[in-house]
Order: C-alpha cells, then structure tokens, then sequence
C-alpha cells in the first residue's frame, strides 16, 4: 500500500511516502520553502502543511494522490489536554487541537484529490519511535526511547519492537520534558529555543558542570522508567545573556551543567528500560536524540550492545514513522531505510540547463571526486552537491561544504564563510576503513552522524580543524558501497595529503536551510568565499583573483 506521511503541528513540518513498506521519498518543507524549520513552533502556525514537500515525495514517485491508500498525520488530537491542566503556559495551546481536528480537510484542500476519510492520527511520540524502531536495521527486536519537547500531552516514550509490534511500557506526561527543558535554558543562554539547542552543547565543552547538585534536585528520575523535571530558576544561578551579548565562563558552565545532568538522566532512563527487557540493541528518536554527546554516552555507558538514532530524530522523522507505523498497521512488512540521502536529486541534464541559465562558466572533469581531491588539498573550500539531498539535519556529502582538516585555521574560515559563531566545531568525514585508528568511544560505523568520537592523541595535531576543544570529534564514516563518490574523493584527499578524513559541514550559511536544489547551490556559491562548486559531475571555480 501507499503511505503519504505528514508532519505538521509543532516543528520541522517535514513529508515522507512509504510504498510496500519501502520508503521511497522524505523530506523536510524548509528546504522547498527556503524558511527554516519551515514555521516557528507556535500555534498560531500549527496549520501550515508540508504542501511542496508532499507534492514532490509523489512527484518523485509517479503517484497520484488518488492513489495514496493512507495519510499519516503524526499527532492525535484525541490524546490532547488542555494546557492548563498538563501543567504548561501556553494559553494558545487549543489551537493545535483544533487544527489538528481539522487537519484531514486542510490536507484535502492542499492535496486536490485526497479523499480526508484517508487521513489517520498516529500518536506522536508512536509515530517517533516508529522511526527508530522500523527504520534501524534491528529488524527483529530492537528496544526503543523516545525524548522530546512535547507530544500531545507527553514528552517520552519507553518500549520494545518484537516483529514489528510495539509495546508501549511507559510515558512520561507534561509538564515534565527533558526536551522542554533544554529549550528554557537555550533561550536562557541568549539562543533561538527549538532551534539553536545543538549550540548550547557544543558551549557546554568549554565549561565545567558546577551547577550539577543544583539540577540534580529539579531534574531526576522517578525509579519506574520516568522521570521529573520541577520548574527551575535559571536567573538564580546565571544571568541571563542577552542575543548580542559575549557569552561568558558562567554561561559555559551553566551548558555544562544542563548537559551533563541530561547525559545522566538518560542512562537511567536507558539503564531502566535494559533492565525490563534484557535487549541488546536501543534505538533513539524525538528530538533530544539529535544530543550525540549524550548518545555517545549511551552507547558507551548504557548496557545496550548497539544504539541506533534516527537520523532525523527531531519531529521532520514523525513524517517517516507515522508512514512506517501505518504501513505496519495495515499489514505490509516494513524496510530498514537504506539511507538519509531521501530528498530530490537532479539529473546530469538538469544541473547542466541550470549551469547554461546561470550563464556561469563550468567545466566536466574526468573525475570530479578526484578534481576536488586535488582542490581541497591546496587547502580551497568545496561546496559539494551530490545526489538526493538528506532528510534531517546533518549533512552527510551530498549538500556539504568541504575544508581540509589539517589547518586549525580552516574552523574559522569555515564559520566566517557561514556567519556562525566561532564556537561551533566543524566534523570530519573519514572512510569507514581507517576510523578505527583515529577515532574511539562512539560507535563506528556512524554513518549518520549522531555519536562523538574521541581523536586519538596522535592525531589530534594533524586534524586540528575538527578537534573540539574537549578532543572530540562528531565522526561520519564513508563507505565505498553506500558512498561511492565520496569515498573516492576521501582516497583521492588521502593519496594527496596522507589523510583520510576532511572536514564536512552542512551547505548553507547561517539561519538559511541547508541547500537543496541546483538554484540554492549557484546561490550559496555566488555569495559565500567558496573555491570550487562541484555540482553532479561539473565543477565551477571562483575566478583567479577573487579568491
Ligand atoms: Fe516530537
């Protein structure tokens, strides 16, 4: 059967299309739409629809909307309280239920054709953890948690898959959210909540947890697999910092302390959860799983033998498993996903009509991985556009921006030619054959990007650019089968430099949405100090003198 599922209500509005229990198509409505996170995550907004997302997934897949069997909408209005009661200011809550009620009519008038008796609720954090459970590789049994801001009226989900089937063994309702409160103390520390968290983990490397009893009082778990989070006073222990203000020791270690109380609360969680079920394999969504410190945590500290995230963890990956979760539902057997690369791609004939359009000068090398071997070795920056673009945040070489490693000057540059803040570290892409020798502590593969490694002493100082100042590094591995492009761009590096690691960050600049057709690549090229655009098999330079 045919499932179209949707993400809507709170962040990331996101599509996805399950057909005969393949996942054929996901994708996330920013990188259509240009805004990122596709609306801000307030009621008022809570109708908007994935509408060029879900046109392109059946687009891409040659199917009618008449043809779709289900729609999967990833919230259940049914589940829903009123917000006064889950404990939570947010007078305007009532709104999501009520757009969420109406949702199937606004789906039909988005999707002509669409019958709304198609549309199904799934409940939300059921729709995540379907995510990860029928999405990971662990296709027999795999346990699973879900961690997040918020659902309908929770904000976990503790389980286990047996052949598909999901046992639900507990949930922790609102107003307690680990996820909730990583969004206080965000925006506490000056940053964009539910959106800037992943900043506020990377500021916490550069202090010390010395706020820790504090936290460990209001945050704490309650011994039957949930836990507590009591209203906390951030002001009483640092000030708050305003958006443009410096950031200082204080708000590192605040960071720091928020993040290891989260790292310990979780391995309780897991620890709870191993204990009940005896499994080996823990697979995480929602989006406090996109914290790859903690998960690196998990995985080394945990019980679990193997910790698979789902690499669109936050509520863009709902859009999946509620595909995945109705697909299962209704009796087709469900796939693994073979990979993030979900999104569009282009072919060779339409990237060259856009080159030809931009009037640009361009070439067609023998080889464009080895052109930009050879480019990133004379230490010039790539923007690499390759293949189907990737659905969740990271980027994993097909919309990326390449450096080499070896400069610790390259971070800075790299950030400059982002607009980010010289905090934020870059990671590496290394081939899966050599990751052993460089990097430990986090599982390997990690093809998605979701653990920290640590950087062996020894190479610490001929990597410098993606060693974070705690000797970390958040590692992709590539591999020749699934990769074969990037992998022999990587070789090419190594023959040139004796590395087999570069850097790889997201293709975009700061607060717009990664790069995801031939239009945004021309435009991130044109405006941002990049040396060579290798788009499909053509590259296009910056012109001598202007770099
Ligand atoms: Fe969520």
């Amino acid at each position: 059967m045919k499932v179209l599922g949707i993400n809507a209500l709170f962040h990331d509005p996101a599509a996805a299309l399950v057909v005969d229990g393949q996942t054929v198509a996901a994708a996330e409505e920013e990188r259509f739409s240009r805004r990122k996170h596709g609306h801000r995550p307030v009621p008022f907004a809570a109708w908007e629809l994935p509408e060029l997302a879900a046109h392109w997934c059946l687009e891409h897949a040659g199917v009618d909307i008449s043809e779709i069997d289900a729609v999967a909408y990833s919230y259940d209005p049914e589940l829903a309280r009123p917000a006064d009661e889950m404990g939570l200011d947010d007078p305007w809550d009532h709104l999501r239920q009520t757009y969420a009620q109406r949702a199937p009519g606004f789906l039909a008038s988005a999707l002509p054709g669409l019958d709304p008796a198609a549309v199904q609720f799934v409940p939300h954090h059921v729709a995540h953890a379907a995510s990860a459970g029928l999405a990971s590789p662990h296709l027999d049994a795999a346990d699973v948690l879900v961690l997040d801001g918020r659902g309908e009226s929770a904000s976990h989900l503790a389980g286990r898959y047996d052949a598909g089937q999901l046992e639900i063994f507990r949930t922790q309702e609102l107003p307690h959210s680990l996820g909730l409160l990583y969004e206080t103390v965000t925006e506490h520390l000056g940053f964009l909540r539910s959106s800037d968290e992943y900043k506020v983990m990377a500021l916490a490397s550069y202090g010390r947890p010395r706020f820790l009893d504090e936290l460990r009082h209001a945050v704490y778990t309650t011994g039957d697999g949930g836990f507590h989070t009591d209203p906390f006073d951030w002001q009483s222990l640092v000030k708050r910092r305003r958006k443009d203000e410096e950031w200082t020791q204080d708000h590192a270690d605040l960071a720091a302390s928020v993040q290891h109380r989260l790292e310990e609360v979780l391995l309780e969680l897991s620890g709870w959860l191993h204990e009940r079920t005896c499994g080996t394999a823990l697979t995480l969504a929602g989006g406090v799983a996109l914290n790859c410190v903690a998960n690196t945590r998990i995985f080394d500290e945990s019980p679990y033998e193997d910790v698979w995230v789902q690499p669109a963890a936050g509520d863009s990956g709902t859009a999946l498993g509620g595909a995945l979760h109705v697909a299962r539902a209704e009796g087709d057997i469900t796939s693994p996903m073979s990979g993030a690369d979900l999104g569009r791609g282009f072919g060779d004939t339409d990237i060259e009509a856009w080159l030809t359009t931009a009037r640009i000068p361009y070439e067609r090398p023998e080889d464009v991985a080895d052109t930009v071997a050879e480019c990133l070795a004379e230490n010039g920056i790539v923007a690499w556009f390759q293949g189907r673009s990737e659905y969740g945040p990271r980027a994993l070489g097909h919309r990326s921006l390449l450096a080499h490693p070896g400069h610790e000057r390259n971070l800075e540059r790299l950030n400059d030619v982002k607009g980010r803040e010289q905090f934020r570290p870059v990671a590496p892409m290394v081939r899966a054959e050599r990751a052993a020798a460089i990097f430990s502590r986090g599982p390997l593969p990690s093809p998605y990007m979701l653990f920290v490694h640590d950087v062996a002493k020894g190479w610490r100082d001929r990597i410098p650019a993606v060693v974070h100042v705690d000797g970390t590094a958040r590692v992709q591995t590539v591999h020749t089968e699934t990769e074969p492009l990037v992998a022999r761009m990587l070789e090419g590096f190594e023959r040139r430099t004796g590395l087999p690691v570069v850097i790889n960050t997201s293709l975009n600049t700061a607060g717009r949405p990664m790069v995801d057709d031939p239009r945004d690549a021309l435009e991130c090229f044109g405006s941002a100090p990049v040396d060579l655009l290798a788009i499909g098999p053509f590259v296009v330079r910056r012109p001598e003198g202007t770099r």
